[in-house]
């Protein structure tokens, strides 16, 4: 079973994105033959800052290898290192219907924004559904805005087998509801366009700051609280503390006589001791980026000898060969 999944080069990641996307795909590696690739050609229709591209591809890269990815168990590659990915996009890109570009939502948002849409944008998921299908991908782990994008995926690719017959495989989506569960400091969704984030790898002071800011509601700290499991820092604490002791604080905070101070102090410690191994993996990794290029050299060395096989059976098939 493959499972494969693209992440976009477009910022640096938060607790929204370690649970929602990074832990996950982390765990998924001892499930199957699993391709993660950062998604670098995809950010281009968004981010116009060659420098920041190639600052952010490398922070993905840092943050995955940080987070437990391992290069021995998964492919992991930078897209545009594999270039048979835009030629499988032109072939696809012929199958696919204009009605069903201009409903896919990155486009339509441009669109109702007022900005000028470029064909990059517009494109995008023909790009999308290239990556999924030149790797015979099953499973495909996204969030759930992208959900659209795989069935548009699956579409291109039975109208092309019914074309020029079986070529490639229809994928599943495997949807992440966990981000969705995750709040920001806002109590809003954990987002970077709502500024609610708490970073991964945010130094010290500032996340301490962010913590110790977090609003709470003015009830003093001898009363009882019987809503504690909806308290925000109760909420963060659980993801980042072991079971039994996010259990104990909702408690003592249901029960009256926590303060919220001492309640973020915890949260801030906790969360700091959860990255603390990552942390200092990723600031190794930083000090030796030769070897982060070797492992995305031999990922995409790798993913290039299946995407060959792919992209010749599709060429085979619709009459370029
Ligand atoms: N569009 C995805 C996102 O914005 C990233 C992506 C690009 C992707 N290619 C992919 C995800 C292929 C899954 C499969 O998050």
């Amino acid at each position: 079973m493959r499972i494969l999944t693209g992440i976009k080069p477009t910022g640096i990641p938060h607790l929204g994105n370690y649970f929602g996307a990074i832990k996950p795909a982390v765990e998924l590696q001892e499930k199957g033959d699993a391709f993660y690739f950062i998604a670098d050609y995809h950010s281009m229709t968004s981010l116009f800052d060659p420098k920041l591209r190639l600052d952010y591809t490398m922070g993905v890269a840092l943050d995955f290898l940080a987070c437990g990815l391992d290069p021995k168990k998964s492919v992991f590659f930078k897209q545009s290192d594999v270039p048979e990915v835009t030629e499988l996009a032109w072939i696809i890109g012929t199958m696919a219907p204009m009605g069903l570009l201009e409903r896919a939502h990155a486009y339509k948002d441009a669109l109702a924004k007022g900005r000028a849409p470029t064909y990059g944008l517009f494109a995008y998921p023909v790009l999308m559904a290239a990556d999924i299908l030149l790797y015979d991908a099953n499973i495909v782990p996204v969030g759930r805005d992208q959900k659209q994008h795989v069935e548009i995926t699956r579409d291109f690719a039975s109208k092309f087998n019914q074309t020029y017959g079986e070529t490639f495989i229809i994928p599943e989506p495997d949807i992440r509801d966990e981000s969705a569960a995750i709040s920001g400091l806002d109590g809003q969704k954990m987002s970077k366009s709502y500024g609610n984030t708490i970073e991964i790898f945010g130094d010290e002071k500032t996340i301490r700051k962010k913590i110790m800011g977090i609003v709470m509601d003015s009830r003093a700290s001898a009363e009882p609280k019987p809503d504690a499991e909806k308290n925000l820092a109760i909420q963060l604490l659980k993801l980042v503390a072991p079971a039994n002791v996010g259990k104990e604080f909702e408690e003592k905070l249901r029960a009256g006589g926590l303060g919220y101070g001492d309640l973020k102090k915890a949260l801030f410690e906790h969360y700091w001791n959860y990255f603390a191994d990552a942390r200092k993996k990723r600031a190794e990794l930083a000090a030796n980026l030769d070897y982060v290029n070797k492992v995305l050299a031999d990922g995409a060395a790798k993913a290039r000898t299946l995407a060959q096989i792919v992209l010749k059976r599709a060429r085979k098939n619709c009459g370029l060969e």
